[in-house]
């Protein structure tokens, strides 16, 4: 007897499961829900630019998805990362582009809080899934 209220169970666990496991498999796409919270108020959801904080800018934010063909059909990987990071940006320059280096960094602290962790290895996710994705929408 009891082993046949057992059996009985199985299905029912099953069928409990089986929706957790498609949820988890559902695929999110880090650098994309990336850009658009971070970069999109600038360079617009497509990425073209002419996003909605553009006017207050002295400079328009560039198309990102002529990176590749504006660098002889090559995306420009290494120069894409720098310029997110902010390596080599004069600290008071009149860049309108954010330092995200920077700001990942303070975003990792407080993530983390008292937890030991990597800062650099925070930071260096964070700013090559946007170059993933940024190689992603390039115009052909
Ligand atoms: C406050 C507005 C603003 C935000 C937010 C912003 N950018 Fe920019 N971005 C600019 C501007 C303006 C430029 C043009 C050059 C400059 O001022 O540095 C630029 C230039 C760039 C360039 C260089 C393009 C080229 O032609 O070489 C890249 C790459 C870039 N942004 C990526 C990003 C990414 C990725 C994010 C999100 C993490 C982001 N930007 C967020 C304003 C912004």
């Amino acid at each position: 007897m009891r082993t046949a209220s057992k059996t009985c169970w199985i299905p029912l666990l099953m069928a409990l499961a089986l929706p957790a496991v498609a949820a988890t498999q559902t695929k999110i796409d880090f650098g994309k829900a990336e850009f658009e919270a971070n970069c999109a108020a600038c360079h617009g959801v497509s990425g073209k630019g002419g996003g909605p904080i553009t006017e207050l800018l002295k400079r328009s934010p560039s198309d990102l998805t002529t990176l590749q063909k504006r660098n002889a059909g090559i995306f420009p990987m290494a120069r894409v990362y720098d310029t997110i990071d902010g390596v080599g940006v004069a600290e008071h320059g009149t860049r309108d582009m954010p330092i995200w280096g920077r700001d990942y960094s303070v975003k990792a602290a407080e993530y983390y809080l008292d937890v030991p962790y990597n800062q650099e290895a925070y930071v260096r996710a964070r700013i090559l899934s946007l170059v993933e994705y940024l190689s992603r929408i390039q115009a052909k």
